[in-house]
């Protein structure tokens, strides 16, 4: 039962909205007191750069999808004979559908864009470090959560891209052994895309994963809010030691309102600034937003003569096409490499046995099932369930890329490289070239993660500070 509380009084001379203020307070305490701990006494770092303003951006696209979504729901028909029309008559006739269609499709983009940014700049500063673990894996299940959602709002315009890439994924549940070919019809509702298929998919987007994106959303915020914000220096402004103003507010931080939610307009701004102007004078993009075999309604009958994603699934993508039966014979090799160096590095012999078992048993069921396009869907998979273990895996004595030794940043630099590399091959028909270069980024992207805890302790760090770095402007 929630603790009683005095009424607080107000003066009898305050104005009408100091009264109203107080009586709302006096009657629903709580929502004052979050207002308190989440915005005016939240004390964030006073050194945060531009790179700490994709968390508020990620709101922002979150609550522009939400609201053009509740307004294209009103017009869409979720089937599969009047899919397509619908959109078109959004498109066409209905007033200002084509806004609303465009903000909702560019927005998408957006999205992705806005946070991979925020990932990256976790992975500069080391936010996922100690305390902050599970800010980062609520972080990850969000990622996943979204990478669903997109996936599902591109089947609901029934278009040959959104019919047949649809077919593509669905179809790599079915590599899955034994339970696969069920799933995969479970996931349709039929045994090719259809109608079945699109309601479902279409009661997912608005509703099932919007619910799980906003409660995952919340509890990454709150869990962040208990540990406090990292900063570009990666230490740490609360806690013993850490010094203190006569209310007890830490010196090195700022109430985030007003001064961050200020200085979050301006960013604000630039975002809206290109993202109007991709919706009014390019909202296609050039076919990455919205791919041009898609204003062609969905034909079962004809399958494109290249289906490929939309571009912030590619470097995935591209993971799962560069396994091929040969690669998998790389990957058998690259499995008994790391062991042995495992061995090497293992200081108890229990660990060494430990390596040595589970690198047979990882290589014995890699070379008994060599099935390409079963591993291609583990490796795709395993490619962002990976990204669950980074706080685990850097070891680095430096949270912050700032005070680590210079050449880590070119590793980091070659891993952007290497994403974006990947994203390119991705959206590309295939090609042999290709394949060789996506199996290069493959064991690029996994050997970065898996060879952290060896290489993120080498070198020498440069000193950390005491307090953070900060220059007034
Ligand atoms: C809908 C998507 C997301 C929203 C709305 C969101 C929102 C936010 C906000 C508002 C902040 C505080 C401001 C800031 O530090 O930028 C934040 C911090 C953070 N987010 Fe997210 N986030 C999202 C997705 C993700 C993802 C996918 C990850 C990582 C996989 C992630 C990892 C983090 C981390 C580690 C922090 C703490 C950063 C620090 O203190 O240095 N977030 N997020």
């Amino acid at each position: 039962m929630a603790a009683y509380r005095e009424f607080k009084e107000v003066s009898p001379n305050a104005s009408a909205g100091a009264k109203t203020m107080n009586w709302l307070e006096n009657r629903f305490p709580t929502a004052f007191d979050a207002y308190r701990v989440h915005m005016s006494e939240y004390y964030a770092p006073k050194n945060f750069n531009f790179w700490y303003i994709f968390g508020s951006l990620a709101l922002l696209v979150l609550v522009i999808q939400i609201v053009t979504g509740i307004f294209l729901v009103m017009h869409y028909k979720p089937d599969a004979a009047k899919a397509f029309e619908s959109v078109e008559y959004i498109m066409r006739d209905v007033p200002w559908g084509w806004l609303i269609r465009y903000m909702h499709s560019t927005g998408a983009s957006a999205f992705f864009i806005v946070v991979y940014l925020h990932m990256f700049r976790g992975l500069m500063y080391g936010s996922y470090r100690k305390p902050r673990e599970l800010v980062w894996i609520f972080g990850c299940a969000i990622f996943l959560a979204l990478m669903a959602e997109a996936f599902m709002g591109y089947l609901l315009p029934w278009g040959q891209m959104s019919y047949w890439g649809a077919q593509v994924i669905v179809n790599l549940f079915s590599a899955i052994p034994f339970i696969g070919p069920d799933l995969a019809l479970l996931i349709r509702g039929d045994y090719v895309v259809g109608d079945a298929t699109l309601n479902r998919f279409f009661s997912f987007h608005v509703i099932a994963v919007p619910l799980v994106l906003l409660g995952l959303v919340v509890a990454h915020l709150l869990a962040l809010h208990d540990v406090g914000s990292n900063n570009p220096d990666g230490i740490e402004i609360k806690g013993p030691g850490k010094p203190v103003d006569a209310n007890g507010h830490p010196l090195d931080g700022v109430p985030f309102h007003p001064y961050y939610t200020v200085h979050d307009i301006l960013g604000v701004g630039i975002f809206l600034f290109v993202f109007t102007a991709i919706i009014f004078f390019a909202p296609e993009f050039g076919g990455y937003f919205l791919e041009y075999n898609n204003f062609i309604p969905a034909d079962p009958l004809k399958t494109p003569a290249h289906i490929a994603p939309v571009w912030y699934f590619t470097p995935f993508y591209s993971m799962l096409r560069a396994i091929t039966t040969e690669m998998m014979y790389a990957l058998i090799a690259c499995v008994v490499l790391g062991a042995g160096f495992g061995v090497l590095k293992a200081r108890l012999p229990g660990i060494m046995k430990a390596i040595v078992l589970g690198a047979a048993a990882v290589a014995i069921v890699l070379m008994l099932s060599i099935d390409a396009k079963f591993w291609g869907v583990v490796v795709m998979g395993g490619a962002v369930i990976i990204l669950f273990f980074l706080p685990w895996l850097d070891h680095s004595p430096a949270r912050s890329i700032r005070y680590r030794p210079d050449w880590h940043k070119w590793v980091y630099a070659v891993f952007v490289i290497n994403f974006v590399i990947l994203a390119y091959l991705g959206v590309q028909p295939p090609s042999p070239i290709g394949e060789r270069v996506s199996q290069v980024g493959t064991l690029f992207y996994f050997g970065f993660f898996l060879l952290m805890p060896w290489w993120s302790r080498l070198g020498t760090p440069k000193p950390v500070p005491e307090r953070v770095t900060f220059a007034a402007h």
